[in-house]
């Protein structure tokens, strides 16, 4: 069994769990490169790390996807989100996020995959959409995908609309890293919480891997870490 599940009363205990395998790794010198993620998720989380006294500031950090056309000083942005939540709070030696205001996406993508690349990820960070997506990696991905411009479904688009602020419009695409440069990172810690990511979960319970479940892939990884507050059964 590749994946170790980790079953957390609430957010905050599965904050706390988070804490403890970054602290981990960071004081065995394991830690040197980063995956990180946005969302609801991830607030807990960052607020752990920034009342806290862990030092980032030898780390490397890259996120995992942003939306294309909404910049940096939008308030809609992955960047501001990163910004607002940890950046600010905590130094890191460098940041990577996909810029979303680049006039060549895909010429974008390829240089965000070849930093990746020179910079391996030691651990990334997860969490997993309502479908299954992971990163913006939605059904029907390639699981030999790399960093890609994505079409986002209408079932993200109505999740994650909800967050958007000051009437924008929600953008249909962003950049994405891919399946394949999530899962070589050498260690993946996936969080979710509550109902309405039971679904997924109890597809990556199941132990079938499908590309109409994107979070499936995580099952031919060999060291993932699953902290969740859903009881499965
Ligand atoms: C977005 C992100 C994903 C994230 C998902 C879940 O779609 N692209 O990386 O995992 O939202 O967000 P939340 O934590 O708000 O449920």
């Amino acid at each position: 069994e590749n994946v170790k599940w980790i079953v957390v009363k609430n957010p905050e205990e599965g904050a706390k769990e988070v804490f403890n395998l970054i602290s981990e790794e960071l004081q065995h010198n394991r830690l040197h490169v980063l995956g990180l993620a946005t969302g609801s998720t991830m607030i807990p989380i960052y607020n752990e790390w920034t009342n806290s006294s862990l030092d980032f500031s030898n780390i490397t950090a890259f996120n995992l996807d942003e939306y294309v056309g909404i910049d940096a000083d939008n308030p809609n942005s992955y960047a501001y989100f990163m910004n607002q939540h940890l950046f600010s709070k905590k130094p890191f030696k460098e940041t990577y996020i996909p810029n979303g205001m680049a006039e060549d996406l895909d010429k974008e993508c390829k240089e965000y995959e070849d930093q990746l690349n020179s910079h391996p990820l030691d651990i990334q960070l997860l969490g997993v959409g309502e479908n299954g997506h992971i990163a913006f990696n939605e059904p029907g991905t390639s699981f030999d995908s790399v960093t890609h411009v994505a079409t986002l479904t209408d079932s993200t688009l109505g999740v994650n609309s909800q967050y958007f602020e000051n009437d924008d419009k929600i953008p249909n695409i962003a950049l994405t890293m891919g399946i394949s440069s999530i899962i070589k990172s050498k260690k993946l810690i996936m969080v979710a919480f509550g109902e309405k990511k039971r679904a997924a979960m109890e597809k990556l319970k199941a132990g079938e891997v499908t590309a109409e479940w994107p979070i499936t892939k995580l099952l031919h990884h060999e060291d993932v870490i699953v902290i969740t507050d859903l009881q499965l059964d």
